[in-house]
């Protein structure tokens, strides 16, 4: 493994600096707080010679812009959506001696720069020798609140060592400077006008604010700075910005400290102005000191309750904990907002939501801050009417169906071969909301929410599928998509069919449960989606028939056709060939029995209880044989199962891969923001692939292993207000009650009660 960042159990450390990363490290080093996200961008810019990709996000915040198609047809996505890369003002650019701090052109010695994650804080520091020969040492601080979602805060504090100079501080709002999308590269292509309008300005004494307007959606956003020096510093409106300087003469021994409180907002037309309010919100932050306290305070109590250990291991430690400290700061928590793809880190994927949220990252916040889980899905529940436009524009009379790719719940994918026809995004939902209810037993959610997204998304299963004569009258699913985006189109993907019968059965319950337990919610349910009881039975009965395959020669089929296309064997294919995507015609690659990505054995893992042992060792080596992994989201799961059938060593290298695939950059993308659904899956890997957790018998079951290379691990999972910490060696597994009344648990299959 590429020793990149020293192996710290809770930092990650850039020792030095070479420019060549930049723009990777400025992906890892972000800050954000599921509302503001800041790319790593250096205080005073990007060096000469290097290249950046500036960044600065409010989740949620977007612009749209019609899909230009060379030849549409009817229901297809009509507009982009893309996140704003809005106005910058996190940096602050140096002066002494007449010369401009850039680590490009000036005598820079000793530099660091370290994400630390017990603080939730970014910190560089270096020296920095003037043409004058003074020698000043640098040290900066950047944080975004996690628990003021409107604030972030920077500190610079130089300090002269020796000699004596002239400092000049500046510092400003300033719209970003956008980089271009690369149009080539699917995971990546951006909408094209990308600029926001300046609206007003504010400059007095130590305080500059801004607004821009997205052209489209309406948007208003507004920044404030509020800057504290114990020197006075001028303000000043600049060509489509806002300025702030101050100077001041520093001697051997004297320091000089600034403070920037930012505040970011924004409001859509029809709701209030946040002009005054962001700039209160600046005016008032507490200082930098104060906003680090109540940041080291929230992450205990995030670290005490998502603890993670592994003993003999601190690469992959680091990698757990760098993962997590990342989910937790893309996650929108206000109901309104949920996690792109690459959190709030970069630009790749637009600022989309996808599946990756409820199939792998809502696991890690129902066992670790189940208050997010339902903040998250709250927000499907928002976007619920837009999921009926959506059922309707795609010929169906009832349900809802989610959009493969969005930001507030219009359909923005433009290939609907790989993006709408992806209909398990329903089931993926649903799954997560009867998770939800089976980890929590959170009867209001289910009322106010997650029933109605269940009943919505199970009409939708039935309009879509049919009780075929072919299939000696089973339900089948047709023309759709399933996870693996290199077999598209296809008859009875085995998930996709197994994840509508969950949520048909589901739907069902859910109804049942309200009605016994709370039949005013039920009544009004019933009244607000008109729902018929009877139309339950025939949840239940298209559940019940719902087509899977047999299997042939012990290989089920991930899809009507999978086992008849055309083989093209992994070795046959060189690395510069890699990933598929990039390099062959879709259809080319339609035509092959090949995955992107894990689609049966993700069913198979999910879903465990319908295979026999011997029946998921046969399917993991046969669909180990034929997947790519071009998705970052495949090898957690393949590690997941591989466990499961006692394949430690195939786990462990897969869990590998997966664990610190952005710190060391194993997709060669980590520049345009980092995988956020690949993150959560090495948190599934440790608990639910090494632990083995998994829901069985309205409790959780666990079966641990360890692998050789550790002495042993640690995970805390949260459980119906239990906290629990298993601990696992290579002599077994303990279990100890952290927090909650006792409860019985399984431990390999035999019951144990832990107090
Ligand atoms: C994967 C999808 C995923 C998307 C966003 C694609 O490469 O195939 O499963 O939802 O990336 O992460």
């Amino acid at each position: 493994m590429p020793a990149k960042f020293p192996f710290e159990p809770w930092r990650v450390a850039e020792v030095g600096f070479v420019p060549a990363n930049l723009r990777e490290n400025e992906s890892l080093f972000a800050l954000g707080n599921g509302f503001i996200g800041m790319r790593g961008n250096l205080e005073e810019g990007c060096p000469t010679g290097a290249e950046t990709i500036e960044g600065t996000f409010l989740n949620g915040v977007f612009d749209s812009e019609p899909i230009t198609y060379g030849e549409a047809g009817f229901g297809y996505a009509k507009n982009h959506e893309t996140i704003c890369n809005v106005m910058d003002a996190k940096g602050v650019a140096l002066r002494a001696d007449g010369e401009a701090l850039d680590l490009g052109t000036s005598r820079i010695d000793g530099h660091c720069r370290a994400l630390e994650l017990r603080e939730g804080l970014l910190r560089r520091s270096f020296t920095w020798t003037t043409p004058s020969g003074a020698v000043l040492a640098v040290t900066c601080q950047r944080l975004v609140s996690l628990t003021r979602l409107q604030l972030a805060a920077v500190q610079v504090r130089v300090q002269c060592v020796s000699g004596a100079v002239e400092l000049e501080l500046g510092s400003g709002i300033r719209p970003a400077v956008i980089a271009e999308g690369d149009p080539n590269d699917p995971r990546n292509a951006a909408g094209k006008d990308r600029r926001l309008e300046v609206g007003r300005r504010l400059a007095e004494g130590g305080l500059t604010a801004m607004e821009q307007r997205t052209k489209a959606t309406g948007f208003s956003i507004v920044c404030a700075v509020s800057h504290r020096l114990d020197a006075a510093g001028v303000s000043a409106a600049a060509k489509n910005g806002v300025t702030w300087g101050a100077k001041r003469n520093l001697s051997a021994g004297e320091e000089v400290v600034l403070e920037k409180a930012i505040a970011y907002a924004a409001a859509r037309r029809d709701e209030a102005d946040v002009w005054e309010q962001t700039i209160d919100l600046a005016v008032r932050a507490p200082d930098f000191g104060v906003l680090a306290a109540e940041q080291r305070a929230y992450l205990d109590d995030f670290w005490a309750g998502a603890g993670m250990s592994i003993q003999g291991d601190d690469a992959l430690l680091q990698g757990l904990r760098f993962n997590l400290f990342h989910l937790l700061q893309a996650a929108g928590r206000d109901g309104r907002r949920n996690i792109a793809a690459k959190g709030l880190t970069g630009e790749g994927y637009e600022g989309h939501y996808f599946w990756d949220t409820e199939a792998y990252i809502l696991p890690v916040f129902l066992h670790t801050e189940p208050e997010v889980a339902k903040k998250l899905l709250e927000y499907r529940h928002a976007i619920l009417p837009a999921a009926r436009e959506r059922a309707r524009a795609m010929g169906h009379d009832k349900g809802a169906l989610f959009a493969w790719r969005t930001i507030d719940g219009e359909e923005c994918s433009a290939y609907f071969p790989a993006g709408s026809a992806q209909y398990h995004i329903d089931g993926d939902i649903a799954k997560a909301v009867w998770d939800y209810w089976y980890v929590t037993r959170d009867l209001d959610f289910l009322a106010a929410c997650g029933a109605e997204i269940l009943v919505e998304t199970a009409r939708l299963w039935l309009d879509v599928g049919f009780y075929s004569d072919a299939k000696g009258g089973s339900f089948v699913i047709n023309e759709v998509t399933g996870p693996d985006e290199y077999n598209v189109m296809v008859d009875n993907n085995r998930y996709t069919n197994r994840v509508a019968a969950e949520n048909l059965r589901h739907a069902a319950e859910a109804l049942a449960l309200l009605r016994a337990q709370r039949p005013a919610d039920y009544d009004r349910l019933c009244r607000a989606v008109d729902c018929d009881p009877r139309e339950a039975e025939d949840w239940l009965r298209a559940a019940e028939r719902m087509y899977f395959a047999d299997a042939e020669d012990g290989i089920y089929p991930q899809d009507d056709g999978f086992l008849r296309r055309k083989p093209w064997p992994l070795d046959a294919i060189p690395a510069e060939k890699r990933p598929l995507l990039m390099h062959y015609h879709p259809l080319h690659i339609y035509r092959h029995q090949v995955s992107k990505q894990a689609d049966l054995i993700l069913e198979i893992t999910l879903f465990g209880e319908h295979y026999t042992p011997e029946e998921k060792r046969r399917n993991f080596a046969f669909y180990d044989g034929v997947t790519t992994h071009d998705s970052s989201l495949s090898m957690a799961i393949f590690s997941i199962l591989a466990c499961e059938i006692g394949e430690i060593g195939t786990a462990y290298d897969y869990f590998m891969a997966s664990a610190r695939l952005d710190l060391d950059d194993i997709h060669r993308n980590t520049k345009d923001g980092l995988h956020m659904a690949n993150m959560a899956g090495a948190w599934n890997c440790i608990v639910k692939g090494f632990g083995g957790m998994r829901y069985r018998d309205d409790t959780l079951s666990f079966a641990p292993v360890c692998p050789a290379q550790w002495e042993g691990y640690a995970f805390s999972v949260r459980f119906r207000g239990r906290t629990i910490e298993v601990r696992v060696t290579r002599d077994g597994a303990e279990y100890r009650l952290i927090a909650g009344e006792p409860i019985e648990i399984y431990d390999h299959g035999e019951l144990v009660t832990i107090r």
